[in-house]
């Protein structure tokens, strides 16, 4: 397993709600040859969720010069029937000219601290194809635990693949520093009922 690696040593990066203007970038991000085989789907049009309707929704990735970089999302999971109980489930992609550089390890951390910070969650969880290394390794490289191994979870490119379970929960990401993203991020992410101190 690769090391963790203290959240002040990764690479700073701040998420941006996307604006108009990044549709271009958000769609490139989306097609295939960026996407690549671990997160490209040729399910019919109708078939995708809709990720708000998981209290989904996503953030550009960028560099402190406010270089765009990446994306990354999230959606809410249950693990039983109380609100206390929602999980978030986060994805990313950073863009090829930007990749090992620590971007996406530094994009997952922080999204798992500003959800920590925005809801009452105790758990944020990323799955990823059991041959995607680099996405595992960024894992581990943000401070998440690898749990397990989920059989045939995801259906891609016409047939079932087994995907890697990792976790952060909130006591290993103590919000202790500045949040750098743009206002109304917690807004968004808050479990709206019955938890809220
Ligand atoms: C997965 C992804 C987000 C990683 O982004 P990144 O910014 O390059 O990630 P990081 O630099 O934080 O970490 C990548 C790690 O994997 C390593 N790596 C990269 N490609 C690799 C490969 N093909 N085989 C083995 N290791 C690889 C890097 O060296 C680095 O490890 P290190 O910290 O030990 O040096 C990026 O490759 C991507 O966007 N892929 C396409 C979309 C995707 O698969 N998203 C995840 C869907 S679940």
């Amino acid at each position: 397993m690769r090391s963790k690696i203290p959240p002040e040593e990764l690479p700073r990066v701040v998420l941006v709600t996307p604006r108009e203007s990044d549709a271009d970038f958000l769609a490139r991000l989306n097609s295939p040859d960026v996407a690549g085989e671990f997160d490209t789907f040729d399910d019919p049009a109708d078939d995708f969720l809709d990720a708000q309707s998981y209290a989904g929704d996503k953030r550009i990735v960028q560099t402190t010069d406010a270089t765009r970089v990446g994306s990354v999302s999230w959606i809410q999971v249950p693990y039983g029937p109380n609100v206390r109980s929602l999980a978030w489930s986060i994805g990313v992609t950073i863009h090829p000219d930007f990749r090992g550089r620590r971007l996406g390890a530094a994009a997952q951390r922080h999204l798992a601290e500003m959800l920590f910070e925005g809801s009452d969650a105790n758990r944020v969880q990323a799955d990823t194809d059991v041959d995607n290394v680099a996405e595992q390794r960024s894992l581990e490289r943000a401070g998440f635990t690898r749990e397990g191994v989920a059989r045939q979870a995801q259906w891609r490119q016409g047939r079932w693949h087994d995907r890697v379970v990792y976790s952060i929960v909130r006591s290993e990401a103590l919000v202790a520093k500045k949040i750098d993203h743009d206002e109304g991020a917690g807004a968004t992410t808050r479990v709206e009922k019955g938890t809220s101190s």
